[in-house]
């Protein structure tokens, strides 16, 4: 049978798999591995992926729900939470029992399964932040193996699951340390301005995370509204040298420190210089917003974002000599 994984993913992009299944429990993704004859991947909230083809694969969806807290201090607690939860879900359970670390993350689309994936990220704070350590089904023998953060090897929005081990782990549950008495993490500029403006100087973690969510809301369009799978490119990092050249003729380049002799620029700057803002393209185009985010108005096809992306990338590359990587895993 032949299934359409238009619901699961947040670009809202119609192709074919062989069977979807969701998954439930550990056991049974181990099961499943040890026991498939036919060709599998493993979809978690599908917000970051564009399909670009009809697979001749199925789908195993990871559904393992639970947060638990596994012990609890008198500074912090640590908690496992199942890969299948929903990662927002997961920032609002943290806000509701007043547990920090992880806030300014809120509305960050995607499942906890697939944070640790590409060290997802936002306003001053990254999962590896709070990140202990991982379980994972090892798909080569269904085996249950542990890794550590040091392990994990997170770096900007990478990991090891991004290289060496891609492809061949199903992550079943991730452990975080959270903390009682947070100190908010408010560097970011549009944070600390709607903080000021809202009179709050010592947030508590639920206001932090509201603030974010309103941040979010007026930025980034909403995948059940628009479809779309956040920023589409990484922030690309460059050496220093090419980053003196680049400031002599651009001045303004946003820019900022990115470890020894590197510097990151920002993507959405440099595409929305291309004049790309806003831009449509048959049913594909960059979010009026955030140049950053590309978005389906609808009825796109995998293959039509993919070409317009190339496009931003030319374009980019042409103008500042500089290559856009994908955030977003194309398939
Ligand atoms: N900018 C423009 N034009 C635009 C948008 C932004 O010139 O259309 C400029 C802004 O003025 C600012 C700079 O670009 O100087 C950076 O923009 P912003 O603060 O919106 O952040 P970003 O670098 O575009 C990153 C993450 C987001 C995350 C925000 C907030 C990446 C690839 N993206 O975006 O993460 O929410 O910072 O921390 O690192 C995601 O990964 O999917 C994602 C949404």
């Amino acid at each position: 049978m032949r299934e359409n994984l238009k619901k699961y993913n947040t670009f809202g992009i119609s192709v074919f798999c062989n069977n979807i299944f969701d998954v439930y429990t550990e056991s049974d993704f181990a099961d499943f591995v040890k026991l498939a004859k036919r060709p599998y991947r493993i979809l978690g909230g599908g917000s970051n992926v564009l399909l670009t083809q009809d697979l001749n694969e199925d789908i195993l969806v990871n559904k393992i729900k639970g947060i638990k807290i596994i012990e609890e201090g008198d500074e912090e607690v640590l908690i496992e939470v199942g890969g299948g939860e929903i990662w927002h879900q997961l920032v609002m359970w943290s806000a509701a029992h007043n547990l920090g670390g992880i806030e300014n993350m809120a509305l960050i689309p995607g499942s906890v399964g697939a944070a640790p994936i590409q060290n997802i990220g936002a306003y001053g704070i990254e999962q590896k932040d709070a990140f202990v350590s991982l379980r994972a089904v090892d798909r080569s023998t269904g085996n249950i193996v542990w890794f550590s953060k040091e392990e994990c090897r997170f770096g900007y929005r990478d990991s090891i699951f991004k290289n060496e081990a891609k492809d061949k782990y199903i992550i079943v549950a991730v452990q975080y340390l959270l903390q009682k008495n947070t100190q908010p993490e408010m560097g970011y500029k549009d944070v600390k301005e709607l903080l000021s403006e809202r009179g709050i100087k010592q947030p508590t973690v639920l206001e932090l995370a509201q603030a974010v969510i309103d941040i979010r809301e007026a930025k980034l369009p909403n995948p059940s509204v628009i479809g779309n799978a956040g920023s589409f490119f990484k922030n690309p990092v460059i050496s220093l040298e090419n980053f003196e050249s680049l400031k002599n003729t651009f001045p303004e380049i946003p820019n900022y420190p990115a470890g020894e002799g590197q510097i990151k620029l920002a993507a959405a700057w440099l595409i929305d210089q291309c004049g790309y803002k806003g831009k449509r393209h048959g049913n594909t185009g960059s979010y009026q917003n955030q140049a950053l985010v590309i978005v389906n108005h609808g009825g796109a096809t995998g293959t039509e974002i993919w070409e317009y992306a190339q496009m931003i990338q030319q374009d980019v590359k042409t103008k500042f000599g500089v290559e856009l990587e994908a955030e977003v895993n194309v398939w």
